[in-house]
């Protein structure tokens, strides 16, 4: 126990007196709160608090009853839907959502009462979302493609997939009403576009001696060209390279009366007409790799006998 012994004086804040033990002079500066710590500093009383945080995001209290310290953490969540940190440097808090999507793609919802997370698809029905957080509708109303985007091209991609049933689709079903098939034409609907493609057969069959048709009900028809001119004087071919051509019908020549060259027109450009010892002749006025088409004018072909 301290022994008091002589008190010297009073000033302001203390008392100094002479501790009657040691013999020392000593100050008293005990200010009867649990809650500071006194000491005596440069002439003066210092009174500091006793409860003092390890770093700024802790709070310190006080009991003032019987000095007992009690810490808090600074930083604490103000709902559920968030944690928080404190910076021990600067006694700054950070606040962190507890419900996050992860991508741009999918968005979160928290209820901040209980904490619960939601998480839900960006995009609506139809729509694809590509990584930049957009929404886009790449569908084609084509049962018969799948659809989707490309992010790399930042378009929409729409490819047939065979192993998509979409011959039982109305879409289809109509295009296939317009793809008519019969003997004369195959028709194909496109699952890309569902539009029809039709091939009409090739009834050509190189022979200028022939028409060539189709009929629906049984294919390709080929008739015989009709080379007759109705020309008595002629001769008349058919070529299945060249068609129809004609030469002067040597029965007729010496038949018709004349006096001259020009009594003998026959109307047939490609004959030389000459009246000979009073009586027409005709020949063939053509080179000898040359016929008479049925212009009756001279055209050549390959060398024929
Ligand atoms: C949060 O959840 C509670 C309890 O389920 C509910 O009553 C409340 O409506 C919700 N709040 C919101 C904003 O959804
Ligand atoms: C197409 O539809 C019909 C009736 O709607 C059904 O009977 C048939 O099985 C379907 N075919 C395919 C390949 O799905």
């Amino acid at each position: 126990m301290r022994l008091l012994c002589l008190i010297l004086f009073l000033v302001l804040n203390y008392i100094v007196y002479i501790n009657c033990e040691t013999n020392e002079i000593a100050v008293l500066c005990n200010d009867n709160d649990p809650c500071t710590v006194d000491r005596f500093k440069i002439l003066k009383c210092e009174h500091t608090p006793k409860c003092v945080p390890q770093n700024q995001c802790e709070i310190a209290t006080c009991n003032k009853k019987n000095g007992d310290c009690s810490f808090q953490q600074k930083c604490v969540s103000r709902h559920a839907c968030e944690k928080a940190y404190c910076n021990p440097s600067n006694g700054e808090c950070i606040y962190t959502p507890t419900c996050i999507s992860g991508d741009r793609c999918s968005i979160a919802s928290c209820n901040e009462t209980t904490g619960a997370c939601n998480i839900k698809p960006l995009c609506k029905g139809e729509e694809i979302c590509h990584e930049g957080g957009y929404c886009v509708d790449c569908s084609d109303n084509n049962p018969c493609t799948t659809d989707f985007y490309s992010p790399y091209y930042g378009v929409c991609i729409n490819i047939v997939n065979e192993w998509i049933n979409c011959e039982n689709s109305t879409e289809y079903r109509n295009c296939l009403k317009g793809c008519q098939t019969d003997n004369c034409r195959t028709a194909v609907c496109d699952k890309q576009t569902l539009k029809c493609h039709t091939n009409y057969k090739d009834c050509s069959d190189g022979d200028l001696c022939t028409l060539d048709n189709c009929d629906p009900e049984i294919g390709c028809t080929h008739q015989a060209v009709d080379c007759s001119d109705n020309n008595p004087c002629t001769i008349d071919f058919c070529d299945n390279e060249y068609g129809c051509h004609y030469k002067p019908d040597p029965a007729c020549n010496g038949n018709k009366p004349c006096n001259v060259n020009s009594d003998c027109n026959d109307n047939v450009a490609c004959t030389k007409d000459v009246c000979t010892n009073g009586y027409c002749e005709h020949t063939l006025n053509c080179g000898f790799d040359q016929h008479c088409n049925r212009e009756y004018k001279c055209e050549k072909v390959r060398f024929e006998n």
